[in-house]
């Protein structure tokens, strides 16, 4: 693998080594042991992606070099490849990039010698939030197959809902979908359920935040939305002993979930910010290894 841009490069083995060497780095600690370089370019906001990316790479010993775009000289109208370019001069061994359009690594897939993670690609993938999901329902479930996930809220602005409702199906999982009409997308294939369904059929509820920035026109009001498509406390006493409720964050707290129910007992929500450490980490590994810039330890080679 040359760069991680989409889940869609890993075979559902790989998906499954790389959810076991993110749990082994959260039982242990390993770091590199020569002085790698790596960039977090980020060009639209985050905490949660461009934080544990920090703490990854710097739990794997490498230096991390900071980049603000706001005053960076993307300011002066340098463009992302160019930005990209300098950093792989100046002696960058990863970039992690996160941008606003859909298809930003198509300049700069074939372009550079060094390994490019998407931190989130406009509407279209959130590779690492999907791994991180992942783990997360592997770690309730020691399984995919068969193990129902509703996707519930603004699909249609959702890079997490692409990446997850996919790969999820590929590895068995059975995925619906609901949502508001403004917030469906009709170019995904996966069949709709109301919330009050969702909540009695589901092992896993995957929230998502409403994309208000992404929205043309205000057409949700708040309040109004927890009580027809959010999960109210009455909705979450529906479901089932055993399910969980994740959600990739920031939160609208009181929007698609009621503020009192982020962090209930069945509430994986800051166990997936700490999940986002290890399977970043992992995934720094896997390809800083498959492009030979470290080397698999002899342990490893025997698995
Ligand atoms: N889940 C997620 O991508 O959060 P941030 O936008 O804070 O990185």
């Amino acid at each position: 693998m040359r760069h991680f841009f989409s889940v869609n490069q890993l075979k559902e083995d790989e998906i499954i080594r790389v959810l076991h060497q993110a749990e082994q780095l959260r039982l242990q600690q390993q770091s590199f042991t020569k002085q790698l370089f790596a960039a977090n370019l980020f060009f639209e906001p985050s905490t949660r992606t461009k934080m544990s990316f920090i703490v990854a790479e710097r739990k794997l010993g490498m230096d991390v070099l900071d980049f603000h775009a706001d005053y960076s000289s993307t300011q002066k109208g340098e463009s992302l490849y160019d930005t990209a370019k300098t950093f792989e001069a100046i002696g960058a061994n990863l970039l992690v990039i996160r941008h606003q359009a859909d298809y930003w690594m198509n300049e700069l897939k074939n372009q550079l010698s060094i390994p490019i993670i998407n931190a989130g690609a406009g509407k279209a993938e959130h590779p690492t939030q999907c791994m991180l999901d992942l783990l997360t329902i592997y770690q309730e479930f020691q399984q995919f197959h068969g193990i129902k996930v509703v996707i519930a809220g603004d699909i249609l602005h959702s890079r997490v809902a692409n990446s997850n409702a996919h790969t999820l199906r590929r590895l068995g999982a059975e995925v619906y979908f609901a949502a508001a009409d403004g917030c469906k997308d009709n170019n995904l294939d996966f069949p709709y359920l109301s919330i009050d369904e969702a909540v009695e059929c589901c092992d896993v509820l995957m929230l998502l935040r409403i994309q208000h920035e992404r929205h043309r026109e205000i057409f949700i009001n708040n309040k109004d939305y927890l009580r027809k498509y959010g999960l109210t406390k009455e909705r979450e006493r529906k479901m089932h002993p055993k399910a969980i409720i994740l959600h990739p964050a920031p939160i609208n707290r009181g929007v698609e979930i009621d503020t009192e129910l982020v962090e209930c007992e069945r509430s994986r929500i800051f166990k997936q910010m700490n999940n986002g450490v290890y399977t970043r980490m992992a995934i720094i590994k896997k390809l800083l290894q498959e492009r030979g810039i470290i080397h698999e330890t002899i342990a490893e080679k025997r698995k």
